[in-house]
């Protein structure tokens, strides 16, 4: 194996050439060293953050069609380069995002082949990423039957992991060990001696999404959910792959606020997103989900006129911006999941949407679009222009979007290439009629948010709906405290929490499992542009003083920060109101009461705040009496330690209004 160094004077320092095959790239810090080893066995890769090992010796390459083999290499030309450059969110946990790294390109040649791929590897303060490109070459098609990339730990080690069995990613994240699991989905969060690691991937545009199998050991091996006839991705020269990429933080905290995922999307397409509005927003759904009104016209339709101007007049009142409403169009009769004839511009008879349009207009509400699917994919991209155009026709401008179905138009996976096509496409067509989308059932979030921030949040999260009728009784408490680490670090939740009424006579066998305090709280901890306050008007109307906090918390950040956490037990999570001088907490924990002490040194440091304190009552309990709390207010500096108890399921919610 020859090598050929192309880097200039000015790179070195990034590259060292350590002996034959072997090269290393630094974080711009020093400490994480990502280093590859080309020989005559193929190529690995392996990383250490100031001396310990992360990431032992990993196989990459791939499988392609006939059995063709691309995982040894000659390596044509090794160039070096560095990047530095903070850029501004549209929307988001923060507003300027630092984008620093150094970056290797190798360039290669398939080994015995004419094949050529390069491998790009950049490496940041905070976690590494790479992706193979296959540039403008000879061989225009290829068909990859399997990618060969490895995460090899160095030893055993806690894992957060979900598997992969869900169609919907809507399973939970619970802890094993690396060397028991089975095929899961990414993020996969891990817990080495002292450092927290999460492997995910970005920018995934037109590949299938990256699962991992365990395969030997501690090795982790990409396992590509493929296209209904084996092939695990169609691929047209030039091509990149989507970043295979690893955060690696000291505390969990490092996780949720790196900005590495971000980093390796490219940056905002839209030429003017000023449309991509963060909202808060209520909806004719939660009766759905506790079965007191249906999605088809019945005498108990949830989408009548009547009832939709109720819910416009309850967020008109307060200074709610968005209505949802579900079940307004034809075809949910009979068992809808298996409907291929979804109409997305056919409304039903007793829902007027001429004049519900012209009534929140008025009122200054907007209505947010309904379109469920069935995963109908052919019927839904069929009719994309006429819906969206039928949106803006009526002034709407956002829309959820879902695909309640295990396979797309009967055969197709939802996290395969075919699935990843159809979203993107959807994504582009609703930017075109200036919408934005907040996607259920979706392929796992990648970061694409950046490019397109009209893809405003999504589910692939077993959310709040769980809660009201899984014959499992409702999401554990747990469950919340988990999430921020793992599907949160995938980008924004559609979770949509804010239960104020814990009975549920329909389906008594399932709840949601909080106090009314940690519901609260939950608005800062699960981070979304789009942020539902799901709970029926006349529940919230019972509990005006606790709604306050649901009015008042932003849905669009400056910063964020995690004064505490450990993960399955506890978090705090405290943000900045990007539009504000005031600061946010939540504060939750799972079924355990806790008593902790949070530093507010994230306050600014000459001021004064009153904080406004939501929590739970001294005999709350998410069992037996999850809506007693209260509110307290005092004057507080960041030289405060806030002492917080939380009940069994508990939370506490803050809001720092600066003096
Ligand atoms: C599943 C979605 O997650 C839920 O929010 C929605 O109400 C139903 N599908 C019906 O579209
Ligand atoms: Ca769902």
């Amino acid at each position: 194996m020859k090598f050929n160094y192309m880097f200039s004077a000015v790179m070195v320092g990034l590259l060292t050439a350590c002996g034959s095959g072997i090269t290393e790239v630094k974080s711009p810090d020093g400490e994480i060293r990502f280093r590859i080893d080309n020989t005559s066995a193929g190529l690995t890769y392996s990383v250490s953050d100031n001396g310990t090992v992360v990431v032992s010796p990993s196989q990459m390459g791939f499988v392609l069609q006939g059995g063709e083999m691309l995982d040894r290499f000659d390596i044509r030309s090794m160039s070096a380069s560095s990047h530095d450059e903070t850029w501004e969110t549209v929307w988001g946990e923060s507003r300027f995002v630092r984008d620093n790294y150094n970056q290797l390109t190798v360039e290669m040649s398939q080994h015995g082949g004419d094949l050529l791929v390069n491998l790009e590897v950049r490496v940041f303060d905070d976690g590494f990423g790479y992706r193979y490109v296959f540039p403008d070459q000879q061989r225009d098609s290829l068909v990859i039957m399997q990618e060969l990339t490895q995460f090899t730990l160095p030893a055993d080690a806690e894992a957060w992991a979900m598997p992969a069995d869900d169609p919907y990613l809507e399973g939970y994240f619970t802890k094993t060990p690396v060397s028991e699991l089975d095929t899961v989905r990414t993020p996969l969060t891990i817990e080495l001696p002292g450092k927290y690691l999460s492997i995910h991937e970005a920018a995934l545009t037109d590949f299938p999404k990256m699962n991992l199998m365990k395969t030997a050991g501690n090795t982790l091996q990409s396992q590509l959910v493929p296209w209904s006839n084996g092939v695990a991705a169609y691929v047209t020269t030039p091509f990149a792959t989507p970043w295979r990429f690893m955060i690696i933080g000291d505390e969990p905290g490092d996780l949720v606020t790196s900005g590495l995922m971000l980093n390796l999307n490219e940056p905002c397409a839209i030429a003017d997103p000023s449309f991509c509005k963060p909202m808060k927003y209520i909806g004719v759904w939660w009766e759905m989900h506790l079965f007191r009104t249906y999605w088809y016209q019945c005498d108990r339709h949830g989408a009548n006129t009547a009832n939709v101007r109720r819910y416009i007049d309850f967020a008109a009142e307060h200074g709610i911006p968005g209505v949802l409403v579900e079940g307004w169009n034809k075809g949910w009769e009979g068992d809808w999941p298996r409907n291929d004839h979804f109409s997305f511009t056919d409304p039903y008879d007793d829902y007027d949407i001429e004049e519900l349009s012209r009534y929140a207009a008025d009122k200054g509400v907007q209505l947010i679009m309904h379109h469920e699917t069935a995963a109908y994919t052919t019927n839904y991209e069929n009719q994309l222009d006429s819906a969206y155009q039928y949106m803006n026709d009526h002034g709407i401008h956002n829309v959820k979007t879902g695909y309640v179905n295990r396979l797309m138009d009967g055969i197709e996976d939802h996290s395969g290439q075919y699935g990843v096509r159809h979203y993107r496409k959807v994504i582009e067509t609703a930017a075109r009629y200036t919408s934005n989308i907040d996607n259920h059932e979706p392929v796992m979030p990648t970061g694409l948010q950046r490019t397109y921030p009209n893809l405003m949040t999504q589910e692939g999260v077993r959310g709040q709906e769980h809660s009201a009728w899984d014959t499992d009784g409702g999401n554990p408490p747990y469950h919340t405290v988990v999430m921020p680490f793992t599907r949160g670090l995938a980008g924004p939740m559609d979770f949509t929490f804010g239960t104020f009424n814990f009975d549920n006579p329909n389906s008594p066998h399932a709840r949601v499992q909080t106090t009314l305090a940690k519901e609260l709280a939950l608005y800062v901890i699960i981070y979304s542009p789009m942020q539902m306050a799901s709970d029926l008007p006349e529940n919230y109307e019972a509990h005006l003083d606790a709604f306050q906090f649901i009015k008042d918390v932003p849905v669009d950040w400056d910063v964020t920060v995690v004064p505490a956490a450990v993960i399955g037990d506890y978090v705090a999570i405290a943000r900045k109101d990007r539009n504000s001088d005031d600061w946010y907490l939540g504060v939750a924990t799972d079924e355990e009461a806790r008593q902790l002490e949070i530093s507010l040194d994230f306050l600014d440091g000459d001021s004064e705040y009153t904080a406004r304190i939501y929590a739970d009552a001294p005999d709350a309990d998410w069992k037996t009496n999850p809506t007693a709390y209260a509110i307290t207010s005092q004057t507080v500096t960041s030289e405060d330690i806030l002492p917080v108890r939380l009940a069994a399921g508990g939370g506490t919610a803050v809001r720092f209004i600066k003096k």
